[in-house]
C-alpha cells in the first residue's frame, strides 16, 4: 500500500522539502486505507464524492488536481504581487492538499454490490474530522490541522490559515462544476 500511494503521488510528493512531513503524509494515506480495508488496487476506483455524480473522477485524480490547483493560486500570488500580505508556506500547503480529503477513505465504503456509499464511521464524524483526527495523531502540525479540519463547509465562519483558503478555494473550484453539471447548470 505504502508503494503504491508514494508511487500516485509522487510529483506532489516531490514538492514537500521536509522529508518528515513527506514521510507522514504517506504514512498517514497507508494506514487510513489499510484501517478502512481498501487494497491498494482499488484506490484509483473510490469516487471522490458521494455528493454528485463524479463521472469517473477519483479520490486520487482529485487529490492532485486540488493540490496542484492550490500550488498554482499561491505561485500566482507569490509571483505577481510586489508585496505579500502573508506568508504562504508550500509544505503546509503540499501536504495540506493531498491529506485534505484522506479521511474520505474512511467516509466511504464499497458495498457488496460493488457500489459506494457513506460508511458508519463516516456517519459519525465526516471526513474533515476524522482527517484531522488522523493528522493530529501523526503529530502533523496544527496548520495542517486546521487545513484538513476547515476546507469544508465545517470552515465556514471559522479561523483559517491562507494554505486552508488556498486548499477550499481549489477543492470547490474542481467540485461545483460537478455539482452544475447535474444540475444541467453548466454551460457545455
Ligand atoms: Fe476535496
Amino acid at each position: 500500500m505504502k508503494e503504491k500511494i508514494n508511487k500516485l503521488f509522487s510529483q506532489q510528493l516531490e514538492k514537500i522539502n521536509d522529508p518528515d512531513l513527506r514521510e507522514k503524509v504517506v504514512e498517514i494515506w497507508t494506514d487510513a486505507a489499510k484501517k478502512a480495508g481498501w487494497q491498494p488496487h482499488e484506490l484509483e476506483k473510490i469516487p471522490f464524492t458521494l455528493l454528485t455524480q463524479t463521472k469517473g473522477i477519483n479520490l486520487i485524480e482529485h487529490t492532485i488536481a486540488v493540490t496542484e490547483g492550490a500550488i498554482g493560486l499561491a505561485t500566482a500570488m507569490k509571483e505577481n504581487y510586489k508585496e505579500m500580505p502573508f506568508e504562504i508556506n508550500f509544505d503546509w500547503l503540499v501536504a495540506g492538499g493531498l491529506l485534505h480529503d484522506v479521511g474520505k477513505l474512511l467516509e466511504i465504503e464499497k458495498t457488496d454490490g460493488g457500489k459506494y456509499q457513506k460508511s458508519y464511521q463516516g456517519k459519525c464524524a465526516r471526513h474533515p474530522i476524522s482527517g484531522a483526527i488522523l493528522v493530529a495523531q501523526a503529530g502533523l502540525p496544527e496548520e495542517i490541522i486546521n487545513i484538513v479540519a476547515c476546507h469544508a463547509k465545517e470552515g465556514e465562519e471559522r479561523p483559517k490559515r491562507i494554505e486552508t483558503v488556498l486548499i477550499h478555494q481549489a477543492d470547490f473550484a474542481v467540485f461545483d462544476p460537478m455539482v452544475m453539471l447535474e444540475k444541467r447548470l453548466l454551460i457545455i
